[in-house]
């Protein structure tokens, strides 16, 4: 198979994690006789350094014509404490999300087992979690309009969604919950807003089309409990921007880390991956970032965007092979870690080609 993957690194750990993950893509390629050839673009803090813009129209373009996008994060400390900045690296983010039409963000919550210990959630409540998110990525209220008023001294950010936006992230769920446990859970907040009225009202419509799934609808509020009072109730959670991008860093607590989660956005055109994690500028540089979250993503890019089901098993096996051999990253490891089995990102990454 010949594919082009374009590497947006982009800001922090981005730049070091990626690398890991081209590697892994590199390794496949070899080892399953594809050719992908690789280009790069840049976003977020990087674009802005060399642009002044967090998406060049440049990168966007070599977007729109690669056949896949592993990304890395962005960020920079920089913006975080000056709320005034009016370009901001996480404009590119958002930017790329909406002209790529990524309106599907899958974040699958795998727990290996080795795992079970790096949690703060006690491993009989884990063990068997498997949970699939389907965050909606391109609208409600980080697209609305947005402004200030009197002044400055009154902010507002509206939250949106159409009818046609709610249906075609729900069917997308429908879809993989038959692929799954069969089990679906809406969440929202339709005891008080207006868009998660709309949002029940189309999955229960949707619903009529898949009879096999059992569905059920729970508030954001209660959800943020019951992932940790019983992450295993869950199979696949469908639910809003907001809400999503909130839910998933309580969930990646279920992995033990956010540096094992992956992310794949897919909509119109080309496909996002992903790992869930920021830039982490405290350890950029430092070379111990977990880069497991953007091989699973590459992982995820050759199953979605590519068909190729096997070499992503194989990407996932051989994490799992790395884990159970005892190697681990600093955020991964425990009290009973031995020192010489922690290693830094280059190192595991190592490991896990050597399994490949
Ligand atoms: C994510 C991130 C982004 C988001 C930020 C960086 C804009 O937190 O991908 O989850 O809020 O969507
Ligand atoms: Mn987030």
């Amino acid at each position: 198979m010949k594919k082009n993957i374009l590497i947006v690194p982009g800001d922090g750990i981005g730049q070091e994690v990626t690398a890991v993950g081209k590697k892994v893509l590199d390794k496949i390629a070899e080892k399953y006789g594809h050719e992908f050839t690789y280009d790069e673009a840049l976003i977020g803090h990087a674009a802005i350094e060399a642009t002044g813009n967090p998406l060049p129209d440049e990168s966007l373009e070599k977007m729109k014509k690669s056949d896949a996008v592993l990304f890395g994060a962005v960020g920079h400390p920089k913006y975080d404490n000056d709320p005034s900045a009016k370009v901001r690296p996480e404009q590119g983010l958002l930017k790329m999300r909406k002209e790529l039409g990524l309106y599907a963000n899958l974040r699958p919550i795998k727990l290996f087992d080795e795992l079970l210990g790096a949690s703060s959630i006690k491993p009989e409540i884990l063990k068997g979690a498997d949970i699939l998110f389907f965050r909606e990525l391109t609208g409600d209220i980080y697209f609305g309009e947005k402004g200030r008023k009197d002044n400055g001294d009154t902010a507002f950010d509206i939250a949106q969604y159409s009818r046609f936006e709610v249906e075609r992230i729900a069917r997308k769920a429908f879809e993989a919950a038959m692929t799954r446990g069969k089990k679906l859970c809406s969440v929202d907040k339709a005891n008080v807003i207006e868009t998660s009225r709309l949002w029940r009202e189309v999955v229960q419509q949707v619903a009529k089309e898949y009879p096999e799934v059992t569905v059920e609808h729970q508030f954001v509020d209660a959800t943020a409990m019951l992932l940790i009072k019983d992450p295993k109730r869950f199979d696949v959670v469908v639910t809003a921007n907001l809400f999503g991008d909130i839910l998933t860093d309580e969930a990646s607590q279920i992995a033990g880390s956010m540096g094992m989660l992956a992310s794949a956005s897919i909509g119109d055109g080309t496909g996002v991956y992903e790992p869930i994690h920021g830039s982490a500028h405290d350890i950029t540089g430092k070379g111990v970032a977990n880069p497991m979250a953007s091989v699973l993503s590459a992982a995820l890019l050759l199953d979605i965007s590519f068909g190729l089901k096997q070499e992503s098993e194989d990407v996932i096996n051989a994490v799992d092979q790395v884990l159970k051999a005892g190697f681990r990253t600093g955020d991964i490891a425990d009290s009973s870690t031995p020192k010489d089995k922690i290693l830094g990102t280059d190192a595991i990454g190592e490991e896990i080609l050597k399994r490949l």
